[in-house]
């Protein structure tokens, strides 16, 4: 197989282990009026420091609460939300401070998937108009449109045929493939997948599943993976990020995350997934509600819930501890012990 020099430039970074996405401290807050006639403003802190890296062909699932600010995490490396803070590196370029011009050739290279299949779709383009839109404009047609969008339908287990079609033809699960087919178009090396599976039921999810990962074998993706449901998480991601209020609470290999969590926050997410045919006697843990980003509680953000608060919790920030490759940011456990 003739390998281009697109491909050798991306085997060489992938060489260099060299994390594909940089994290670092990373803020987004927006700012919001308290009423129509209030002059005061309030800071939404939807991402409050955020740090993580990401390599390349690896799969990062990040879960929380709704509101967390998962979806902000993503639209802000997407460039779709500014930051308020922080930086981000993507194959070694400072993504929040790329010219224009950089930018939209670094949005190649990173693509994302939403949640609600149909409106993510023009209802009045054909699938074939759809899947090769990006091509056309990034100038990377090396044949027709109808031999490019045939090939990217195969790739996502779509018949071929179906190429002239438009999207209110398809079922869910057909749709979301047509986004994936989409998104692998420009050969990225990142997908954002923000809440790929969660409209969908629950064998077309595993379906759905199957082929991203068989297209991350294929094609030497990284996904960040973005779910409120921590089982699906598990059945995709290498590691696991746990969110809380805008933060990251723990990160670690997806195994470790779910046989020895160490956040009281995730294991109140563990003790959350039901279970077949069991009742759960550790329900009672699944308490209160997340505070507002707007007005964070002091000290841990997740004390006034956490059922092992201890008094320090209450007026000082946490410690970030790390252990064999498993991130904590908790009072229960001494900084850097490991
Ligand atoms: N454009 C915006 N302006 C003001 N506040 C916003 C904006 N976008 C998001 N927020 C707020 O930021 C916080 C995080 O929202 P976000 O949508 O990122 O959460 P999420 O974890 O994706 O939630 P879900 O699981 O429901 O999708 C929420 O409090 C939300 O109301
Ligand atoms: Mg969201």
């Amino acid at each position: 197989m003739k390998i281009n020099s697109k491909d050798r430039a991306k085997a060489q970074w992938d060489a260099a282990d060299v994390p594909l996405l940089e994290v670092s401290d990373l803020k987004t807050w927006f700012e919001v009026k308290r009423g129509i006639f209030s002059r005061k403003a309030e800071q939404i802190r939807a991402v409050d420091g955020v740090t993580f890296s990401l390599m390349a062909n690896e799969t990062i699932g990040l879960v929380g609460e709704s509101g967390c600010g998962k979806t902000t995490l993503g639209r802000t490396l997407l460039g779709l939300e500014a930051a308020s803070g922080g930086s981000v590196f993507f194959r070694g370029e400072p993504l929040l401070t790329l010219s224009h011009r950089r930018m939209k050739a670094m949005r190649r290279r990173l693509q994302v998937v939403f949640q609600d299949p149909l409106s993510s779709l023009n209802p009045r383009m054909n699938v074939m108009d759809i899947v090769t839109e990006g091509l056309l404009q990034f100038r990377m047609l090396t044949d027709s449109r109808e031999v490019h969008a045939k090939r990217l339908l195969r790739e996502v287990g779509l018949d071929e045929e179906m190429i002239y079609r438009f999207p209110h033809e398809f079922s869910g699960g057909q749709r979301q493939r047509i986004n994936v087919a989409r998104a692998i178009s420009l050969r990225p090396d990142l997908i954002i997948c923000d809440e790929a599976v969660s409209a969908l039921d629950v064998s077309i999810q595993a379906q759905v599943i199957n082929l991203l990962l068989s297209l991350q074998q294929r094609h030497h993706l990284s996904y960040l993976f973005i779910s409120h449901d921590l089982s699906v998480v598990s059945n995709i991601a290498d590691r696991i990020a746990v969110m809380y209020l805008g933060r990251i609470v723990e990160i670690g290999k997806t195994i470790d995350i779910i046989e020895k969590p160490l956040h009281p926050y995730t294991r109140m997410l563990i003790a959350a997934i039901p279970v077949a045919g069991q009742k759960r006697v550790d329900q009672e843990m699944v308490t209160g509600e997340t505070p507002s980003p707007a007005a964070p509680p002091n000290g841990c953000h997740f004390h006034p819930r956490c059922p092992e608060a201890m008094p320090v919790c209450r007026h000082a920030e946490p410690p970030e501890a790390w252990k064999n490759g498993h991130y904590v940011c908790c009072h229960m456990y001494r900084p850097n012990s490991g």
